[in-house]
């Protein structure tokens, strides 16, 4: 097969080796940095195909310069960074790469809910900087976990396997969703709640709903406030799900004690104060950055445009329809 496809930064070998079989050459980004808009704007121009990250703002302006563009994969679960309508519009195939990692995400939702409960963060900080004179009664005293209450905020594929995970801690779980999830309620035992009973009961929120108009600053002022001054909330899915600033401001006062999160309304900068606080982990989007995860997101956006431009649908196709018109 002969085709021109582009990859917008160095992604795993894996997603690579499925290209050069499938295609031979293909064109990449050497430098391991996002692209700038116009960068991008004058590669993509007369590719077949796209391999993106969810760093490439791909809207309609990209789009358009893409003549000839059959497909732009997504290397990851989340394609809000694409303008999908502007693509179906054009007769575009979308992709993302789905289930491959749900474990890594649901593992580093866990760690990140443990982290701030515990406090492992300032804790860690406070004995590297030789303060550990000796054990102290009251030294960095944290949140139970065991027996608590879990609030999960979208029960999909992650939101359930963070569900799952917590029947070793014998929580009860709570979660919201638009349709009831029959698996985790028959195991581990959730149940749908309204979001505001959800906020006002739990004592760990984790929060797992895609980004879109309808859950853009889904907790804000007004939720941060429902909820218990104990509770600790975490957020794996997308920064402007939450108004980060009202929640620098929930945590600075003691509104809610503690949070953990992988993402940031503005990525990368964070919102005034929000660096500043020794009750928030914040590690830099790294939700599915294991070895093995970030092979399998690089191999399946790869197999997605060599499967189109070999004329097959794309497995992990987001607009379906437009294959439809071929
Ligand atoms: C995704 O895939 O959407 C994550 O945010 C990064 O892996």
């Amino acid at each position: 097969m002969t085709a021109k496809v582009f990859v917008t930064r160095p992604i795993p070998d894996a997603g690579l080796e499925v290209l050069r079989q499938a295609i031979g050459k293909f064109d990449i980004n050497p430098d391991d940095r996002v692209l700038t808009k116009q960068e991008l704007i004058e590669r993509v121009e007369g590719c077949d195909g796209v391999l993106c990250l969810l760093t490439d703002n791909v809207d309609a302006e990209v789009i358009d310069a893409a003549t000839g563009c059959r497909i732009f994969a997504n290397c990851a679960v989340g394609y809000n960074n694409i303008d999908v309508e502007a693509a179906t519009a054009r007769g575009i195939a979308v992709s993302n790469t789905p289930g491959v990692l749900t474990d890594a995400t649901a593992d580093l939702t866990w760690a990140l809910l443990m982290a701030a409960a515990r406090r492992i963060v300032p804790a860690d900080a406070y004995t590297r900087a030789g303060k550990y004179k000796a054990w102290g009664p009251m030294l960095f005293l944290g949140a139970d976990i065991t027996g608590r209450t879990l609030g999960i905020i979208g029960a999909g594929r992650i939101g359930s396997a963070v569900a799952r995970r917590s029947t070793g801690f014998e929580m009860k779980i709570l979660y919201t969703d638009t349709h009831p999830n029959e698996t985790i309620e028959n195991d581990p035992g959730a149940k749908k709640v309204p979001l505001d009973t959800l906020l006002q009961e739990a004592d760990f929120v984790c929060v797992h709903v895609p980004l879109a108009d309808d859950t853009h600053h889904l907790l804000g002022r007004r939720e941060f406030g429902m909820m218990k001054k104990s509770a600790v909330l975490v957020n794996t899915s997308r920064g402007p799900v939450l108004d980060e600033a009202a929640l620098v401001a929930a945590l600075r006062s003691g509104e809610i004690f503690a949070a953990g999160l992988d993402v940031f309304e503005d990525e990368p900068s964070l919102k005034p104060g929000l660096a500043q606080l020794d009750n928030v982990v914040i590690p830099p989007h790294i939700g599915s950055a294991t070895i093995a995860t970030r092979n399998k997101m690089a191999e399946m956006a790869a197999t997605n445009i060599t499967a189109l431009l070999n004329g097959h649908a794309p497995p992990n196709c987001i607009n379906p329809e437009v294959l439809d018109q071929k």
